[in-house]
């Protein structure tokens, strides 16, 4: 119990450390962004045009507009749990085997799998309508997880021919939730607190 508490708050620390340990320059730096380029970081250079995916200064390509688009009508439909957690493993797995197959440099695998991890956390905030996004996912986007693997099973290695910023450009949003404008945002806080709790064992 000791281990799982005292590590978030190690990191705390260490961040906190970390943004006010350098002079601040208000000419160079502002309190809002203060973005180091990833571009050849540390001098590795499979980091070799890191910043071009999202654009400098954007780390998480937290996107702030979509494109939603309605060529056909998607509504949910529920499955067992089980069913959508094994779907999700797939996907965790395949991003790991992605970094350790095809990323030779750890401190490269590091930085790229926090990218990951930052970017897709912010869907949280569509599903909970608290980011004025609407819930959905790019189609375009979807549509290439078949370029993933060659017909032997490996790994491909061709360029997928898109770039972080096409992300949220044709998003379909599925109809059919239980939303409900008076009650849900409450309903998705205590949702959210819990699974939080259960995440840091508090
Ligand atoms: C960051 O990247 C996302 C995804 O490409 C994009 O939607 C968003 O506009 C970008 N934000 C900035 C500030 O460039």
């Amino acid at each position: 119990m000791f281990a799982k508490i005292a590590l978030p708050l190690l990191s705390i620390s260490a961040l906190a450390t970390g943004a006010f340990a350098a002079p601040f320059n208000p000419k160079t730096q502002s309190l809002a962004a203060r973005y180091t380029s990833f571009d050849n970081w540390g001098g590795y250079s499979s980091l070799s045009g890191f910043d071009n995916f999202y654009g400098s200064d954007n780390f998480s390509g937290e996107i702030s507009e979509e494109v939603v688009v309605h060529e056909t009508e998607v509504v949910c439909e529920s499955l067992s749990i089980t069913i959508i957690q094994q779907k999700l493993l797939v996907l965790q797995e395949m991003a790991k085997q992605i970094i350790t197959e095809q990323i030779c440099e750890v401190e490269t695998q590091t930085i790229v799998f926090e990218q990951y991890i930052s970017s897709v956390s912010h869907f949280s905030s569509s599903i909970m309508h608290s980011n004025g996004l609407s819930a959905g996912y790019d189609s375009s986007i979807v549509s290439h997880y078949s370029d993933l693997y060659n017909s032997d099973g490996s790994l491909s290695t061709s360029d997928l021919g898109f770039s972080g910023s096409d992300a949220g450009q044709s998003v379909i949003v599925p109809g059919g939730s239980n939303w409900n404008d008076a009650t849900s945002p409450s309903s998705v806080q205590s949702a959210y607190a819990a699974a939080q709790s259960a995440i840091s064992g508090n």
